[in-house]
């Protein structure tokens, strides 16, 4: 019984440690404007990756200038998407084509229905500012992002901030690793994800 029960455990923790790409949203390995086959180059490439943009980007970058969110409680200072926000816009904004990947430039596949976010960011969470103790100190409702655990092994900023500024990776993984729904970093279950950074 023991050595089932233990099976049994073992069986969950490889399914759930093998939560991946494949399979979720962003598989395109089977999409018509993707002859090649494979996931991971409408994304990355191994050679001749685009300068300026990490991980060896391989994607057209969109050009686009955004409408920012903005509120008279917010205190942090947005700027223009950048980092790998603004990788996810080279789709996400329905200004670039997903098939202009690889060096091609006359795609004609765009992102349509809900996740089409477009240019107008100014009714979505802001990303792409800088969180740190003094944002928390100042606002009053956040989290400190250098002391507070992130529930997925260490602090805020270490795990969900990208050079200590939040942007759509801090919650979504691209990647698909959690194999949750929504693509999220952890469950939004009781609004745990918000509640991780915010104390309400
Ligand atoms: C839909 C686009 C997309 C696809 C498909 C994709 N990636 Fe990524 N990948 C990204 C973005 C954006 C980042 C940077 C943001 C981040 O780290 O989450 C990234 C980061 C990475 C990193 C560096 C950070 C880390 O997570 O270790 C590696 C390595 C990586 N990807 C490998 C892969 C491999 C291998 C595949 C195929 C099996 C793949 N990716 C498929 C978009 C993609
Ligand atoms: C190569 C283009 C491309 C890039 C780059 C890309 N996405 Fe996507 N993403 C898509 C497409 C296309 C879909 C819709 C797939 C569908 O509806 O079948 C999608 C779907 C999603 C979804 C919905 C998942 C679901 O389960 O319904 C989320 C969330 C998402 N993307 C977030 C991101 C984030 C965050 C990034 C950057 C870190 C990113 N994407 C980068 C093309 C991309
Ligand atoms: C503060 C956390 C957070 C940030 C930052 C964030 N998202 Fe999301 N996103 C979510 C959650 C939670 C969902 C689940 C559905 C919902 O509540 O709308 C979601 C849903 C989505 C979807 C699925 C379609 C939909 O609207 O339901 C897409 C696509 C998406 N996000 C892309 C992005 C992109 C691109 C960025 C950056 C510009 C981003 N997200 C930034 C939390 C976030
Ligand atoms: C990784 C940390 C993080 C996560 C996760 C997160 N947020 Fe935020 N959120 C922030 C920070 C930092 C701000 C900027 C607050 C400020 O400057 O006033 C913010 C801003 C906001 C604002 C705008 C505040 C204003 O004054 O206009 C709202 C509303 C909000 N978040 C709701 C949510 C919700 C709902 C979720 C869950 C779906 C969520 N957040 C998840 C960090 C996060």
């Amino acid at each position: 019984m023991k050595k089932l029960i233990a099976l049994i455990a073992l069986l969950f923790l490889t399914t759930t440690a093998f939560a991946q790409i494949t399979g979720s949203a962003h598989d395109f390995s089977s999409e018509s404007w993707n002859s090649s086959g494979e996931i991971c180059i409408t994304c990355h490439t191994p050679h001749d990756a685009m300068t300026g943009y990490e991980p060896l980007w391989n994607h057209e970058v969109t050009a686009s200038t955004f409408t920012l969110y903005s509120s008279s409680t917010l205190d942090a200072t947005l700027g223009q998407p950048d980092g790998p926000s603004k990788l996810c816009l080279s789709c996400h904004d329905g200004t670039v084509a997903l098939d202009n990947f690889g060096g091609t430039t006359t795609g004609t596949s765009f992102i349509t229905g809900d996740a089409l976010i477009g240019t107008d960011l100014s009714n979505d969470h802001p990303v792409s500012f800088t969180y740190d103790a003094s944002l928390a100190t100042t606002d009053g409702g956040l989290n400190d992002p250098t002391t507070t655990s992130s529930g997925l092994g260490g602090m805020i900023d270490a795990d969900m901030l990208y050079s200590n500024k939040m942007q759509c990776a801090s919650c979504h993984d691209v990647h698909n690793g959690a194999g949750i729904d929504n693509l999220l970093v952890k469950s939004n279950a009781s609004s745990a994800l918000c509640l991780t950074c915010h104390n309400k």
